[in-house]
């Protein structure tokens, strides 16, 4: 039983560096995608504090968080995983699908080459790590919904990682980071009914081992998650989720972000990683 290599007993945690906003003018004024509903009433304060608990989390394991500040008439910036994307310290800005959000590309880049990172501004349309994730030496690129083919491409052309292209097909997730989680190196974590044929049978040839999740726990959002390699924040109403990691030896930890929720995001949505160093290759 080779895949049993799989589970270790031990697993370490890296330390992150992460980019976070403040939900302070949080709400759902317009629908872009089925999660969003205007006419229920969002609590903006229940979600900062919801939020907070993220942060301190994060910091409690270690991480390193900063925080970028929040534009008023931009309602869903506090899901920063869509900002940009950074592999090796170069960093991919985001252009949005939708005009509801256009602001937020500029901002967030603006943010990166303040502090001297080397930044690319996108020409066609891309989420970030919305759509975005790095697994081992290749970077999974979601589309369908959000992100274009062409954007990938230009990802690959700037992060210089060969793009494996991804098809969404369930409008549930319209977002790669809805419908599947990097764990760890090239471990990972997936709910097959969000792709299309075609990408599920990439997905199981690329990565025999990874952990497959039900519907159930992918609607609970139970795929919007942060690994630091150890230790996988997640919302806790996934809880069969939560079992599978910790058959893998992870150490899964339950967040309530209920508020967020209403504008379709969780744990890693709102948690856009900075890969500073470069890795080798
Ligand atoms: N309301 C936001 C949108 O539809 C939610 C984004 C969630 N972010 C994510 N990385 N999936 O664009």
């Amino acid at each position: 039983m080779h895949h049993a290599a799989k589970v270790r007993a031990t697993r370490t945690p890296r330390t992150q560096h992460y980019l976070m906003c403040r939900p302070s003018h949080f709400e759902v004024t317009y629908s872009i995608n089925p999660w969003m509903d205007p006419a229920k009433p969002v609590d903006t304060a229940l979600a900062v504090t919801q939020w907070e608990r993220l942060v301190s989390l994060h910091r409690e394991l270690g991480h390193r968080v900063e925080l970028i500040e929040p534009l008023p008439g931009c309602p869903d910036m506090v899901f920063a995983a869509n900002g940009a994307t950074v592999v090796d310290g170069r960093v991919l800005g985001a252009r949005f699908r939708n005009v509801e959000r256009a602001a937020e590309g500029p901002a967030y880049l603006e943010w990166f080459r303040s502090r001297g990172y080397q930044v690319h501004e996108p020409v066609h349309v891309n989420e970030g790590e919305g759509d975005f994730a790095l697994a081992g030496d290749w970077l999974l690129a979601g589309t369908g919904f959000r992100s274009s083919p062409e954007g990938h491409a230009e990802a690959q052309e700037f992060l210089r990682r060969p793009v494996i292209r991804l098809d969404l097909v369930d409008p549930r997730f319209y977002h790669l980071d809805t419908a599947l989680t990097v764990l760890d190196g090239d471990e990972i974590m997936y709910y097959p009914g969000a792709f299309s044929p075609g990408s599920q049978a990439v997905l199981r040839r690329l990565f025999p081992d990874a952990v497959v999740v039900t519907e159930t726990d992918a609607e609970l959002f139970g795929l919007n998650a942060v690994s630091d390699g150890c230790h996988v924040i997640l919302p806790e109403a996934a809880t069969g989720v939560a079992r599978r990691l910790r058959e893998r030896g992870f150490e899964p930890i339950g967040l309530d972000l209920s508020e967020l929720l209403k504008g379709g995001g969780s744990v890693k949505c709102c948690t856009l990683e900075i890969r500073d160093r470069p890795t080798a290759g």
